[in-house]
């Protein structure tokens, strides 16, 4: 996720760190404004505004490069490297990087072998992978492959490439490989809410989850699963997010903005039947006034419909 949304969702709590978009490695290292585009927390100490941690991401499959621009990032303040080998995107598994290396173990190994030596001993290396390529075959040795190069950490995504993201995620899969080895495993995949949360800490056997999509859709999902006395928020609250995201990107043109902020709306809308009908009828809506005239209304008719009490917010410059 990105650096406003990082802002936006740290701040509602129940997140222990979080991991920048891969920085992708070619030939090159990069220089120092690549690093603090992805991750402008560098400025500030590695965390976010509310204090949480941000780890940059790598993903590349040059042993050298990719340990020359992870002791980069770890010289410039990163408080830890984290090494994608999940990526099923074309572009990058046509140049070699992301979930493609999971068919070969043991260029997995010297990647990860070679950035765990280029990164201070302090500094902690982690990774992330899943369970395979087109199968599962070489989950287990992929896995030895990146416990045994040093790492602190293993994030597994629940799937192959080719299952994408399309559900089910086999969480019985991860504890096989927690079993396997003895670095700790984050559980990841299809963790949407608090009984998903339960589900998947069962069946792995994992004691820590890393979420992605269900985090952007329901921000305090965090608070939610840790904390059982915690009062979730409400619909508005969301809503209320997406006004101050704006206000973040303020510079953007109205198409621009009306996309990301209808993307975000789109995400809530997955667990919230009244966001959904707000969606509905903004959508179409493409200049900034508009959709912002069209999102009060339809929150007010939603409000109104749910007998709930009318939703009070207040934003300014659109
Ligand atoms: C649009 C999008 C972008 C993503 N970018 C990254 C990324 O840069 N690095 C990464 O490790 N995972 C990335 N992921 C994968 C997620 O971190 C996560 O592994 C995946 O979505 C499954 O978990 P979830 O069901 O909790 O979303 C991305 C996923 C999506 C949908």
């Amino acid at each position: 996720m990105d650096f406003n949304l990082r802002a936006l969702l740290t701040a509602q709590g129940g997140i222990d760190h979080c991991v920048t978009e891969f920085i992708r490695i070619t030939d090159q290292r990069l220089p120092e404004r690549v690093f603090k585009r992805f991750c402008p927390e560098l400025l500030t100490g590695g965390k976010t505004a509310s204090g949480t941690p941000v780890h940059v991401q790598l993903l590349g499959s040059d042993p050298e490069m990719m340990a020359a621009n992870a002791h980069k990032a770890a010289s410039l303040g990163a408080p830890a490297i984290d090494l994608n080998f999940g990526c099923p995107a074309k572009t990058v598994n046509k140049s070699q990087g992301g979930a493609v290396l999971l068919q070969w173990p043991e260029r997995i190994h010297a990647i990860t072998r070679a950035v765990r030596q280029a990164v201070p001993a302090h500094i902690p290396v982690s990774a992330k992978m899943r369970l395979g390529f087109t199968d599962k075959a070489l989950a287990l040795e992929n896995a030895d492959a990146l416990a045994s190069a040093g790492i602190q950490w293993l994030t597994v995504h629940a799937r192959t490439k080719t299952e994408g993201y399309k559900p089910p995620a086999h969480w019985q899969w991860i504890d096989k490989i927690r079993q396997h080895i003895t670095v700790p495993v984050l559980a990841n995949g299809e963790v949407w809410n608090e009984e998903d949360a339960r589900q998947c800490l069962t069946q792995s056997g994992c004691s820590l989850l890393m979420i992605g999509r269900g985090l952007v859709a329901t921000p305090d999902l965090g608070q939610r699963i840790k904390d059982a006395n915690y009062q979730g928020q409400s619909w508005q609250h969301r809503l209320q997010l997406l006004l101050l995201l704006a206000e973040r990107l303020e510079d953007l043109n109205d198409k621009a903005l009306t996309d990301r902020l209808k993307q975000w709306l789109h995400y809530f809308s997955m667990q919230s039947d009244a966001i959904a009908t707000v969606f509905q009828s903004v959508k179409r809506e493409k200049g900034k006034a508009e959709f912002f005239a069209a999102l009060e209304n339809a929150i007010s008719a939603t409000a109104q419909r749910n007998d709930l009490q009318s939703y009070n917010y207040q934003h300014s410059g659109f």
